[in-house]
């Protein structure tokens, strides 16, 4: 990898700004000043010091986001805000994006990363890590709705949606765990029981639930326990 790529990559320096501490003949490798952008380097391998402090390498970063209404799942648009525009600079890495959608009116929970491995391992229905969310519904649910769904909804256009788990938590409020993510499932179950969501948010992925600090729009990363619970989970 290019010294300046990874240097950018592991701080909250730009590429520009990586370069010029580079030219200052701040950065080190392996004990021998190094002012090369373009120098080769092997994050496993070269230690790599700037300004006398090592740089501890991190291969891929797992962002938890707090996704408002209208912002879309995606990396880029052409007029709507997306997660990745939320993220700050300091935070922000080339290669991520958004380990599973929502849509643009669902809030709360989405992971980022540039991991593509563990996107594909979390969204896997294969995997059965299960996404949690708290519907509102427009009228009360009903307990033929609620059996269908743990049944194993069939969908209008015959799709079949693996059983659920449901709860109710309120007459027009429930909250329910799925282990696949097929487009608009929940908005789909809800209605083949006879009823509308009118909010819906996701809590927790795998049991990580999300931070209630983070303001709508507000991103972390995720802790050590946190990654550690949603890689090495129990396999079905
Ligand atoms: N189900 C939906 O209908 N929408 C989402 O955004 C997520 C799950």
């Amino acid at each position: 990898m290019r010294l300046d790529k990874f240097l950018s990559s592991q701080t909250d320096l730009s590429r520009k700004d990586a370069k010029a501490v580079l030219r200052q003949g701040l950065v080190s490798v392996n004990g021998q000043v190094c002012k090369d952008p373009a120098a080769a380097v092997d994050p496993a391998v070269d230690s790599v010091l700037v300004g006398g402090t090592p740089l501890s390498y991190q291969e891929h970063l797992y962002l938890m986001l707090n996704k408002p209404e209208d912002v879309v799942s995606a990396t880029e648009d052409r007029s709507r805000t997306t997660v990745l525009d939320l993220v700050p600079e300091e935070l922000f890495r080339d290669g991520l994006f958004p380990a599973g959608r929502l849509d643009a009116d669902t809030t709360g929970f989405v992971l980022l990363t540039d991991d593509g491995a563990f996107a594909h391992d979390i969204l896997s229905p294969k995997h059965h890590v299960t996404k949690t969310y708290v519907a509102d519904l427009a009228e009360p649910v009903t307990d033929e709705c609620l059996r269908m769904i743990r049944e194993g909804i069939e969908l209008k256009d015959g799709t079949r949606c693996l059983p659920a788990t449901v709860r109710v938590l309120g007459e027009t409020t429930v909250e329910l765990e799925l282990v696949e993510g097929k487009y608009h499932q929940i908005k789909r179950m809800v209605a083949a029981g006879g009823n509308r969501v009118v909010a819906l948010r996701r809590t927790a992925i795998g049991g990580v639930v999300l931070d209630e600090r983070l303001e709508p729009g507000a991103c972390r990363e995720l802790t050590a326990e946190e990654l550690e619970q949603l890689k090495n989970r129990p396999k079905p």
